[in-house]
């Protein structure tokens, strides 16, 4: 049985062509969301929903990411002499936030191996995943409702949302079960898996019901990512795992998909970026009165055609 989540795997070894040139010499990883690095804001959300061991599957050039969390004596005794006690707080934050732990993945054959590559670190209690591309600003609700979801039914629990139907493509997609069981109790609706697809083609979508990158996972996928071949893209997909983890609910408990209804911003994207940055901006204690200022005020001007 699944015992207690106290770990999170955070695959972090992507090369971020998505975002080439700003990616060039910097990981995606790193990329500012106001004034953090989104990576930064993930591992808040897993310490949020309760983990405190977090371990970063990395690969070549991720090396900011170890800098980042881990302690700066110069820069920190320089700001405490200069008695800047705010900045030396923020400074620490990031490496007071978690136990965080590093392996490379050595190979890049997809999502799937990368979370293999987790699994002596995990053991034999369920996980979670979470993807860093995705941001989630909910304090840790979601993850924390899917844990409890774990523990409660002892099935795998992914988070999921209705996307656009043309944008099937870009995400694992999962057909829901026609069941009469009882699935509630839940902050959110909670949906049987039957099963999932990577990445399908609008056509051939079973549904428009997309994976965000949140996963609690039960150990024995591990066992099932042993033996799965490449798929979508000639990658191990984890999507696929999953899918065998569906297809046997007696056994390892199935899947069972969580309806996030709050919004999730894909940082690799470069529109979802920057609204990503708009709304923690908006929020940011600091500097959130004048952001939503000029939202109201000047920003609606930006929106005329250049030139008009
Ligand atoms: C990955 C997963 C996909 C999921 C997506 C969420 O794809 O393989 O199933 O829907 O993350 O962001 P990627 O975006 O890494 O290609």
């Amino acid at each position: 049985m699944a015992g207690a989540v106290t770990k999170a795997v955070i695959p972090a070894a992507g090369l971020g062509t998505r975002f080439l040139p700003a990616t060039k010499a910097l990981p995606k990883e790193m990329l500012p969301v106001v004034d953090r690095p989104a990576i930064q804001y993930v591992v808040e959300e897993a310490v949020d929903a309760g983990i405190g061991d977090v371990l970063m599957v990395t690969g070549r050039n991720k090396t900011p990411l170890e800098n980042h969390f881990d302690r700066v004596a110069e820069l920190e005794e320089t700001l405490a002499a200069r008695g800047d006690d705010a900045r030396l707080a923020a400074v620490r934050a990031a490496n007071e936030l978690a136990d965080v732990h590093y392996l490379r993945q050595g190979q890049p054959l997809g999502l799937g191996h990368a979370v293999l590559r987790a699994k002596q670190h995990v053991g034999r209690s369920s996980f979670a995943v979470l993807l860093g591309d995705d941001i989630i600003v909910d304090g840790g609700a979601m993850l924390a409702e899917m844990i409890a979801v774990n523990e409660r039914t002892g099935a795998s629990v992914i988070a999921v949302q209705e996307v656009p139907h043309e944008l099937t493509s870009s995400y694992g997609i999962v057909t829901p079960a026609e069941t009469d069981e009882a699935l509630d109790g839940a902050k959110w609706p909670l949906v049987r898996v039957a099963s999932l697809v990577e990445k399908p083609a609008p056509e051939d979508a079973p549904s428009n019901l997309a994976i965000i990158g949140r996963y609690v996972l039960r150990p024995e996928v591990f066992e099932v990512l042993e033996r799965t071949g490449p798929g979508r893209g000639g990658e191990i997909q984890l999507t696929d795992a999953l899918q065998e983890l569906a297809a046997d609910p007696e056994g390892t408990g199935g899947v069972i998909a969580m309806v996030f209804p709050g919004r999730r911003y894909d940082t690799g994207n470069k529109l979802d970026y920057l609204k990503a940055n708009l709304e923690l901006a908006a929020q940011h204690p600091e500097i959130g009165p004048a952001v939503r200022e000029w939202l109201r005020t000047d920003a609606a001007a930006l929106g005329e055609e250049p030139g008009a």
